[in-house]
């Protein structure tokens, strides 16, 4: 993996009221107060991201939101901007994930309003692409993860893409417990790094990162560490709590 700074980054989806965040951000960051080799990122709700950017400011935790909308503001009632998220500390956000995709109608084409609306303000986009069960058993995968990739980074140039970040999410790994094997995982990783070379050069596709996600734990993260590809994991039912979180952080311990 090299030169890439791995990424830990947790998606706390809709759970936690905006104290239960803060409680949990104060647990992470005493159990990780000490790692100075990879980043850390977690995505709280909307309500909750000033009461825990408070609690992580000045430690190694980073602040990410779930969503944003591409319009700066305007009358568009519910939605919440790129900038308002600058504005209470959100340093990430995770754009297209699979729910959003399956629950909100996402698009390829709003996953990439979204990216170029968080790039413009300087947002680091995780930007999540990742097949179902069904194209997997219909061997899309490959194809399916193409067209995500191209359409959502479409009209994007290079200069624009240092802060991207991609988070490949086989939907039959999410909330499953059926992670994707390391080389399954690698497989995949392999591709989409190869997409992004294909499009914008070597350059960025040595150094972006490309973080695994889909029921990943403390004790399946070094395996997918140890692949050459996977420069780090979007987590979800484990970061929720701050023990399993910081272990999963802590994967180099436990290898
Ligand atoms: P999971 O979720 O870790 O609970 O499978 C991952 C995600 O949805 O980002």
């Amino acid at each position: 993996m090299g030169k890439r700074r791995p990424l830990i980054a947790g998606n706390w989806k809709m759970y936690k009221t905006a104290e239960e965040s803060a409680e949990t951000a104060r647990q992470l960051v005493e159990r990780v107060a000490d790692v100075g080799d990879v980043d850390i990122m977690i995505a709280p709700t909307f309500t909750a991201l000033a009461s825990v950017f408070k609690v992580i400011q000045n430690s190694p935790v980073a602040l990410g939101a779930q969503n944003l909308f591409w319009e700066n503001e305007g009358a568009y009632t519910g939605e919440i901007s790129a900038p308002m998220l600058k504005s209470v500390g959100c340093q990430y956000c995770i754009i297209g994930h699979s729910e959003r995709r399956q629950y909100f109608a996402e698009t390829d084409e709003t996953v990439n309003k979204r990216i170029q609306a968080a790039i413009r303000i300087g947002l680091r986009p995780v930007f999540c692409v990742g097949e179902t069960e069904k194209e997997r058993e219909s061997e899309q995968t490959l194809s399916v993860l193409d067209k995500q990739v191209k359409n959502g980074l479409k009209g994007l140039i290079l200069d624009q893409l240092d802060k991207l970040i991609v988070a490949y999410e086989p939907v039959w790994a999410i909330g499953t417990g059926k992670t994707a094997t390391d080389d399954q995982a690698q497989e995949v990783h392999q591709f989409i790094r190869s997409l992004v070379e294909k499009n914008f050069g070597s350059a960025l596709s040595d150094s972006i990162r490309i973080l695994y996600g889909g029921s990943v734990k403390p004790d399946n993260i070094a395996g997918l560490m140890s692949m050459p590809d996977i420069d780090g994991a979007l987590v979800g039912g484990a970061s929720l709590d701050a023990e399993s979180f910081s272990k999963i952080v802590k994967y180099k311990l436990k290898a």
